[in-house]
């Protein structure tokens, strides 16, 4: 039973293969400003706050800051242009993300974005939704889908467990181009709107960000200086800030500067060591991915020649016959809304597998034909997309990585800058938490410019806040945003590491000796977890599946584990040799 809970665990790790590569484009209309009636503005002094990087973390914040207590006038710029993306599709960019209630907690802070969410993404209650693993062998019945938690949903008898692995109460999969497209959609709204006490946001398509310099140091005249820091982009254009968010993810051009010795002199630059990358390889760092589309409602041969019809809101993992270490193959299908769409289904490997290698479609179309009988590949993917295939560049899993520094201040503590969601941490895609641990600093940053404890265990936010007498100034609330983010984005990419990295089924012995450690592991901490009546925690990622957990604590009750297996081996192993010393 102990080995199926494992497997279930493993089934559905594999099903947080959170990606794919959509044939859609991702959305990147350009959303124009308007002025907010002066009314709602008089007399208010509105902070300005630049957002580099229109990505999904850098909308939310700018909604964010743009809100009551906030206020803040908030410019968006984004280095995609919105108008030729159609052009440059990027599949590298087309993730489908899984929003769980560590993300939702931002997102139901905004009914609007809840709303729209709900309405475009798939929900799923009490797990990831339904799921299946479609055998290699076209003799082996296809199994039912069914749903799937990460610990497997527990008998009975042990309810008592399932306060140490809760499954996720609720959880929307989307893609992400539409969420993109939702955030951009509800800041234009918000303009329009002109709700009282909202700043305005401004979303600009097509700007590059190169460089930030301090105003006061610029040779512009006093009376054109604006605010405390000056955005340059490439283009030439010019922004000012008296606060600079970095949403502008893993190859962050803001960071980078941030961390440039040679600007020293700078304020900016003050506290460069900080923000040097700490990069860490994991098992699931390097491996490449590709996705290739299959129309909707695709068909699978059961064993008894009968065809089974796909969903589009379940989950599919595809094996393939090969079992070799360059020619194993998997294809991952994850959930969609609209069941007439395309359906992405992702190969992820490593580099040196043999399919990277062929050069032409027909060789490609071959060697899927043999991989995976069950499908009939002439009927279903035409010449065109098996030439697509071959060109699209593959996708390549980053390192874990992070930066411990998250905020700079300018020594009058009226300006700054700070690092959010993948320009500070960054990891590949097997613990399923890139976008939800970005909405939590969107959360945290929240609470710390407010002053307020950074607590996100609960589920609800306070309905209401008054401004209290003695406002903080930006620079206290960034350094307790900094404080609070430190501890917890370290332990999140300790989680990234070990969590879950063998679930791609990566081929190479090491990977298959890795993954049976790795399932051993889990399958050993969840026994003593039973045994003990849920006093031992069971493994980090099962841990990280309650969700009112921080990332530090769940490292943290793994850890403790760890260290009490660690002190009864060394123990036992003291207590044997006492005893052999003792008889001698
Ligand atoms: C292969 C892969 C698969 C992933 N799959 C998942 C998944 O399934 N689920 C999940 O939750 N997470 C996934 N992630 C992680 C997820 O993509 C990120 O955590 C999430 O997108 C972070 O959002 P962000 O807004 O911080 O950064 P990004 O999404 O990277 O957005 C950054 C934005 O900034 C813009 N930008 C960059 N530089 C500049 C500049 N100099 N000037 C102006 N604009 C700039 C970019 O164009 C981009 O729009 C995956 C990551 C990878 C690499
Ligand atoms: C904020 O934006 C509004 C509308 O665009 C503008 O009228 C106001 O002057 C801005 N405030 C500041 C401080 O820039
Ligand atoms: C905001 O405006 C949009 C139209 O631009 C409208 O559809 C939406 O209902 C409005 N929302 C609120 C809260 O007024
Ligand atoms: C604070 O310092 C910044 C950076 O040196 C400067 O641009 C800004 O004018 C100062 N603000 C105040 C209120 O002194
Ligand atoms: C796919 O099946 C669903 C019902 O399961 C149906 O509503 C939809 O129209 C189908 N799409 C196509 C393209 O056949
Ligand atoms: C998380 O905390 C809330 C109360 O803040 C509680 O209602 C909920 O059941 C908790 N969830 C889990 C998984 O423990």
């Amino acid at each position: 039973m102990l080995v199926n809970l494992t497997n279930r665990a493993m089934a559905l790790l594999l099903a947080g293969m959170l990606l794919m590569s959509n044939g859609d484009i991702p959305g990147c209309s350009s959303v124009t400003a308007l002025a907010l009636s002066q009314s709602s503005v008089s007399a208010v002094h509105r902070r300005n706050v630049v957002v580099v990087g229109g990505g999904p973390v850098g909308l939310a914040t700018a909604l964010t800051l743009s809100r009551p207590p906030h206020s803040c006038n908030v410019t968006v710029l984004e280095r995609t242009d919105g108008d030729t993306s159609v052009a440059t599709y990027n599949p590298a960019r087309s993730y489908l993300y899984n929003i769980n209630p560590r993300g939702l907690r931002w997102v139901d802070s905004v009914p609007e974005v809840a709303t729209k969410l709900d309405d475009r993404g798939v929900v799923v209650r009490g797990g990831f939704g339904r799921f299946c693993i479609v055998p290699a062998d076209p003799s082996v019945a296809i199994p039912e889908p069914t749903g799937v938690t990460v610990a497997g949903s527990p008998p009975k008898s042990q309810k008592r467990n399932t306060r140490a692995t809760p499954s996720i109460s609720k959880s929307v999969w989307i893609p992400r181009h539409q969420m993109v497209e939702l955030l951009q959609e509800c800041c234009e709204e918000q303009l329009y709107n002109d709700s009282k006490g909202v700043g305005s946001i401004q979303v600009c398509m097509g700007k590059e960000v190169a460089s930030m310099v301090d105003t006061a140091e610029t040779a512009l005249p006093e009376s054109q200086k604006g605010p405390s820091i000056t955005v340059h982009c490439r283009d030439g254009s010019m922004y000012g800030a008296d606060l600079v968010v970095a949403a502008d993810g893993i190859d962050s051009a803001v960071r980078a500067q941030l961390r440039d010795p040679a600007q020293s002199e700078s304020w900016l630059a003050s506290k460069a060591r900080s923000f040097v990358v700490r990069r860490y390889r994991s098992p699931a760092t390097g491996l490449k991915l590709k996705a290739l589309q299959l129309p909707p409602n695709f068909t699978m041969i059961d064993h008894d020649g009968t065809l089974v019809t796909t969903q589009a809101q379940n989950l599919y993992s595809i094996r393939g016959t090969n079992q070799g270490t360059r020619d194993f193959a998997s294809l991952g299908l994850l959930p969609m809304k609209d069941p007439d769409m395309v359906r992405p289904a992702n190969i992820i490997t490593r580099p040196d597998h043999e399919l990277w290698k062929l050069a032409d479609g027909s060789a490609v179309k071959a060697w899927f034909q043999s991989n995976w009988p069950r499908l009939n590949w002439d009927e279903m993917v035409d010449d065109k997309e098996w030439e697509r295939f071959v060109q699209a560049k593959t996708t390549t899993f980053p390192y874990c990585q992070y930066v411990p520094g998250s905020v700079v201040v300018a020594p009058n503590e009226s300006a700054g800058v700070v690092l959010v969601g993948d320009a500070c941490h960054a990891f590949p895609p097997d613990i399923g938490q890139g976008i939800n641990a970005g909405l939590q600093d969107v959360v945290a940053l929240d609470l710390a410019l407010q002053d307020r404890e950074i607590d996100l265990c609960q589920d609800s936010v306070p309905p209401s806040w008054s401004p209290s007498a003695s406002a903080p100034t930006l620079g206290q609330g960034l350094l307790r945003y900094q404080r609070n983010r430190r501890a917890e984005h370290g332990a999140l990419i300790r989680l990234a590491r070990f969590g879950s990295p063998y679930q791609y089924r990566q081929p190479w012995i090491r990977d298959r000796i890795g993954r049976v450690c790795w399932s051993a592991n889990v399958a050993f901490r969840l026994l003593l977890n039973k045994a003990t009546f849920g006093w031992v925690p069971p493994a980090a990622i099962l841990l990280a599946q309650n969700v009112n957990l921080s990332y530090r604590q769940v490292m943290r009750r793994a850890d403790t584990t760890a260290r009490v297996l660690q002190s009864t081996v060394l123990a036992a192993v003291a207590w044997l040799l006492v005893r052999k010393f003792s008889l001698l």
